[in-house]
């Protein structure tokens, strides 16, 4: 395996073009670009062509520079490691937390016809009047940052009796193998640490969960 100082090394000439055809470099210019001193970068660049990962020519200029096709291996060996790190992201993420309660709110929100209306038709289930509060773990909060960027379905508010409904979104995940959803009211401050899940059924009896029981909701595919 090359050291990564040196896969870094390759991966700048390629980005100079250096698959295509030969660039000039010199080692000044290449060791600006690594963050090391000329003579650092002339060492790896010996090194890479020690190694046949590149061939060199010395010109009165400088020297030019080209990847062989051995080099560009290398470098597509660590693409197609990048590209399984991203596409992991399309099987979804997974959220852990514990239990925690309200103030009895997420039962009023649930009860109310046009919310409720709403997430039968986008969900296709009615949910249990409720929520569940899930206190979120602190390495679930990155996860949760994550989320925030997928494409939430759009919840509208309304206004009944002179009341003003907000909007809200909300986006399908499972606890185990039951489909719920998460939900977060359009309200600006939201803490960022808690999530509210709403399901066809109760949660807490069907899970057998109740304060501060852990439990894990997954997003995604
Ligand atoms: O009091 P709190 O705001 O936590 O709860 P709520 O939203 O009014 O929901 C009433 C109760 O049902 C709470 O204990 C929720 O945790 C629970 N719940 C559940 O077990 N399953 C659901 N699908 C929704 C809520």
């Amino acid at each position: 395996m090359i050291p990564p100082e040196e896969l870094q090394c390759l991966k700048a000439i390629a980005m100079l073009g250096g698959c295509r055809g030969p660039v000039r470099v010199s080692s000044q210019s290449l060791g600006a670009t690594l963050g090391t001193s000329p003579q650092t970068a002339s060492r790896r660049l010996q090194s890479l062509e020690r190694q046949r990962l590149v061939n060199r020519t010395i010109t009165p200029e400088g020297q030019d520079i080209v990847v062989t096709p051995l080099g560009e291996g290398e470098l597509r060996k660590e693409y197609q490691e990048y590209s399984r790190i991203f596409s992991d992201h399309n099987k979804g993420y997974v959220l852990t937390g514990v239990v925690v309660s309200g103030i009895g709110e997420g039962k009023y929100y649930m009860s109310l016809a046009p919310y409720r209306e709403q997430f039968n038709r986008y969900l296709g289930f009615e949910p249990y009047p409720g929520t569940l509060n899930i206190r979120l773990s602190p390495s679930s909060i990155p996860v949760r940052k994550k989320i925030e960027a997928l494409d939430w379905i759009r919840v509208k508010g309304f206004s009944t009796d002179g009341r003003t409904f907000g909007d809200a979104r909300c986006i399908p995940c499972r606890i185990g193998d039951i489909s719920c959803s998460i939900v977060v009211p359009g309200r600006t401050h939201y803490p960022e640490d808690i999530i509210e899940v709403i399901a066809p059924i109760a949660l807490r009896r069907k899970l057998g969960v109740e304060d501060s029981d852990t439990v894990t909701v997954e997003v995604g595919p």
